[in-house]
């Protein structure tokens, strides 16, 4: 797709359902009795591998345009899959199912696509094979595809080395099943979208600094689930906003949830203006967002805020592009093992950009006001990546390519038809 220099940003725009929060209606859903219904359910690819996979072990799930019904059957009622799980492009499907996996009584074997083959699952095997599940990788590599074969689990307190919700969450899901309270300490506090979600499914989560703490074996019951805008979505919206000048945008209904607002901190920090309004404070808090076009300095970005914006860095990073002043980044090396090596995409794209980047083992250093000019942009298959460039398109000279830019249909399939409409 070809973009140009947008001399125009206002209006209003209403981004879709969180991914995160999406995926876990899907799953604890399934392991609730009853029914669940989910509305502003995110129609991504990512969250569609989801419910895929739990059709797969006999959940019925219907996906209609106004709500997503999930027919549970209880912490016990899943069914050895047919064929092997296909996760897709998506970590948190891979990470938090095989947790899950761990805990029951049947083998199962789950793969994904040529991204997710190649990504961490360590951080996932160890703990659930200290609880006593048998999980192997099958190519040897500690990726997927992976054979889990549950068992009876064990109540562990683990201390993760990374500080993620996907490593947490699979612990506490197999924390389900165990036979004593489990617990997971991580070096800084990651989202808590699942500690909040089980207890209203009835579970027992309490969190103390950075430990979550679970009770096995509750019985959880079906809900309602109001999926908020996701912020990581709206992060595209904010530094266009930002960055455009004369932009004017509100963004309305979006999570911010303090585990995961670290771009509303850092913009502001940066000399953003940006307002919120209307929050709201039910179950998962909510605002919506007025961004007005700012004149942004550089800020260096480093220690606990890094997990509450860890997914808008790639956008950060265009921000900090058009920043005065040096922008530091410290303490990101999990950049490296998401859809794409980030570090790496990031500092060769914004390079062929115009703009002066250099790579660190754990993050980047970029000195930002030197005019951006449109090339060709590789999206490698990462929907952030491809986000995040059509957004630095709108404010660079000339024109801007990105090739793979359909990729953006894993977290926000209409982001480009939202994106110029405001630019009319
Ligand atoms: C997610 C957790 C984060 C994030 C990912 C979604 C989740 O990953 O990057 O996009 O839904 O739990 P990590 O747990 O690997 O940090």
């Amino acid at each position: 797709m070809i973009f140009q220099k947008a001399h125009h940003f206002k209006g209003e725009v209403t981004v879709p359902g969180d991914k995160s929060i999406s995926h876990r209606a899907v799953m604890f859903g399934a392991l609730a009795e009853g029914t669940t219904e989910v509305l502003n359910f995110l129609q991504g690819a990512d969250c569609l591998s989801t419910i895929d996979c739990f059709r797969k072990m006999g959940i019925s799930i219907e996906n209609t345009p106004a709500h997503i019904l999930i027919h549970g059957k209880g912490l016990h009622g899943l069914q050895k899959p047919a064929s092997i799980l296909d996760t897709g492009n998506s970590g948190t499907t891979t990470r938090l199912i095989s947790g899950i996996l761990a805990g029951q009584s049947f083998e199962t074997t789950l793969t994904g696509d040529a991204s997710i083959r190649k990504r961490p699952m360590r951080r996932i095997i160890e703990p659930l094979s200290l609880m006593g599940a048998e999980i192997t990788s099958l190519q040897g590599n500690d990726c997927a595809p992976l054979r889990i074969k549950g068992a009876p689990l064990h109540g562990i307190h683990y201390h993760s080395r990374v500080a993620s919700a996907q490593v947490k969450s699979a612990i506490l899901l197999a924390g389900l099943y165990a036979d004593d309270i489990t617990k997971v300490t991580e070096p800084t506090v990651s989202r808590n979208h699942s500690e909040i979600m089980l207890n209203c499914f009835g579970a027992q989560v309490h969190t103390k600094g950075t430990t979550a703490v679970i009770h096995p074996e509750p019985a959880l019951h079906g809900q309602k689930v109001y999926v908020p805008g996701d912020i990581s979505s709206a992060a595209y919206f904010i530094a266009a906003g930002l960055l455009i000048p004369g932009a004017e945008v509100l963004i309305r209904n979006v999570g911010i949830n303090p585990t995961r607002d670290g771009i509303l901190k850092v913009a502001q920090a940066m000399g953003g203006n940006i307002t919120l309004l209307n929050v709201r404070h039910d179950g998962e808090p909510t605002a919506d967002l007025l961004v007005k076009h700012s004149t942004l300095h550089g800020i260096t970005i480093e220690g606990p805020i890094i997990p509450t914006l860890i997914d808008e860095l790639p956008i950060i990073n265009i921000m900090a592009a058009c920043a005065e002043g040096t922008t530091l980044i410290k303490d990101a090396a999990e950049l490296k093992v998401k859809e794409s090596n980030r570090i790496d995409v990031m500092v060769n794209a914004l390079s062929a950009m115009g703009c002066d980047i250099t790579g660190t083992d754990d993050g980047m250093i970029i000195h930002g006001g030197k005019p951006l000019h449109g090339t060709v942009i590789d999206s490698h298959m990462d929907h952030r990546i491809a986000m995040s460039f059509a957004v630095a398109s709108l404010i660079a000279d000339g024109s801007t390519e990105i090739t793979g830019s359909d990729i953006v249909t894993i977290s926000y399939p209409n982001f480009y038809e939202d994106l110029h409409r405001l630019m009319h």
